[in-house]
């Protein structure tokens, strides 16, 4: 079975959205989220729509039909296909794009390809995500680097602060910088052109950690490329869509040079594109169904989509601010489809505090938002989603009011 007829005998199945359709509590039947559920975390690991589990399935049917002639004849292929289709979505070209499982395993193909010198600087910010700050202090013990915390303030009123703290951590000079395009707990919008240029201008490489940003922002990932992004690592679950475990990695022809996956597998050293897609035998599903998403969110309309969420964490967020006499963490052109807000509480943050007010929202109301400790202060980041309505965020704020 080709691609296409399993798309088709999908589509029959479980629908793409109607043109034009009305967002909101209507389309949550396109999902298989539990609705009893008011879910304000998209973010975390997206969800993923029916259309897009059935075509993941189906490609696994394909692949059990006959396992070693999809593995050896027809992945290589569609792979390239997959690929080729988000290059074209994030404005890649397809030599530089390669699928990774996530995020995570991109900056550590980056980071653990780089031939460090004992006293190289990593320059990251102080809100950068756990697992990409573990990767660099794992790399600084064992080669003996220096990790520079770019120290961005919170909360933050000017994006100009963001542009400074990096002025400042790469004042003495660096290996590397490493941008969150937006960043988890925050949910700030980075202004990525003036930090590039900055690091450009320095002489120092760019990772940028780009998790949050396919889907929701409109990427030129060729021209970042031109502008010094070496890397850029983004992934596919979040907001377009896509089944977990599937990412993509997007390198210039220099820096490609010497890139490895994490790990090391059959085809090491035979090429970027080789390489990447065989890092053992893995279940391809999740990444051959990233053109069943780019369907679904092109279904929906990609601006539309874009500008809805953005639109609808606006008010989400004046909801909350106006019930709880709050502000948000920053101003509201800095967020996209997050906001982050402080939590009405007067307790301070810890890691017990943080699991323990999820399970009680969770639990007691049925509200499914993560809580973050910042600064010593609770947080909640509220997300936004076309199945989303204002009056999930209502029954939030009505918890505190
Ligand atoms: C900024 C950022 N980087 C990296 C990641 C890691 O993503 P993954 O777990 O899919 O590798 C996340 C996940 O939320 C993130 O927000």
């Amino acid at each position: 079975m080709s691609y296409d007829e399993a798309n088709m005998i999908a589509q029959r199945s479980t629908p793409l959205p109607p043109p034009n359709a009305a967002f909101g509590h209507s389309l949550r039947s396109l999902w298989t989220l539990n609705p009893a559920i008011h879910f304000l975390n998209h973010g975390s690991y997206g969800a993923t729509p029916r259309f897009v589990q059935a075509a993941q399935l189906r490609w696994r049917e394909e692949l059990e039909r006959e396992p070693v002639r999809f593995m050896g004849d027809i992945l290589p292929d569609a792979l390239r296909v997959a690929g080729a289709r988000l290059a074209r979505f994030v404005g890649a070209s397809p030599s530089r794009l390669a699928l990774v499982e996530n995020a995570t395993a991109g900056a550590n193909a980056v980071l653990r390809s780089l031939r460090w010198n004992a006293g190289d600087r990593i320059v990251l910010a102080n809100h950068a995500y756990p697992a990409v700050k573990n990767t660099a202090d794992f790399l600084a013990e064992r080669h003996g680097l220096h990790v520079v915390e770019a120290q961005v303030p919170w909360p933050l009123t000017d994006p100009a602060a963001l542009i400074d703290a990096y002025t400042d951590a790469i004042k003495g000079g660096a290996r590397i910088a490493i941008i969150d395009h937006v960043f988890s707990p925050l949910a700030v919008v980075t202004p990525l052109d003036a930090i590039v240029r900055l690091c450009r201008e320095r002489g120092v490489q760019v990772l940028v950690d780009g998790a949050h940003a396919p889907g929701l922002l409109p990427l030129s990932l060729d021209m970042l490329g031109d502008m010094g992004v070496d890397w850029y690592v983004g992934n596919c679950h979040k907001w377009l869509c896509a089944p977990k475990g599937c990412g993509f990695i997007v390198a210039t022809t220099e820096g490609q040079r010497d890139l490895h996956p994490a790990v090391i597998s059959n085809y090491f050293g035979e090429g970027f594109e080789k390489e990447f897609a065989w890092t053992g035998t893995a279940d391809p599903g999740a990444r051959l169904a990233i053109t069943a998403a780019l369907e679904f969110i092109e279904a929906l309309g990609v601006e539309r989509y874009r500008s809805a969420l953005r639109e609808q964490a606006r008010k989400a967020a004046s909801v909350l601010a106006n019930a709880w006499g709050v502000v948000p963490g920053a101003t509201a052109e800095m967020f996209a489809a997050m906001v982050t807000l402080p939590l009405p509480v007067t307790e301070s943050g810890s890691k017990e505090a943080v699991a323990r007010w999820r399970l009680k929202l969770l639990k007691e109301h049925n509200i499914e938002v993560p809580i973050h400790n910042i600064g010593g202060r609770l947080w909640v980041r509220i997300s936004a989603q076309v199945y989303n309505e204002l009056s999930d965020y209502e029954a939030l704020a009505r918890v505190f009011g």
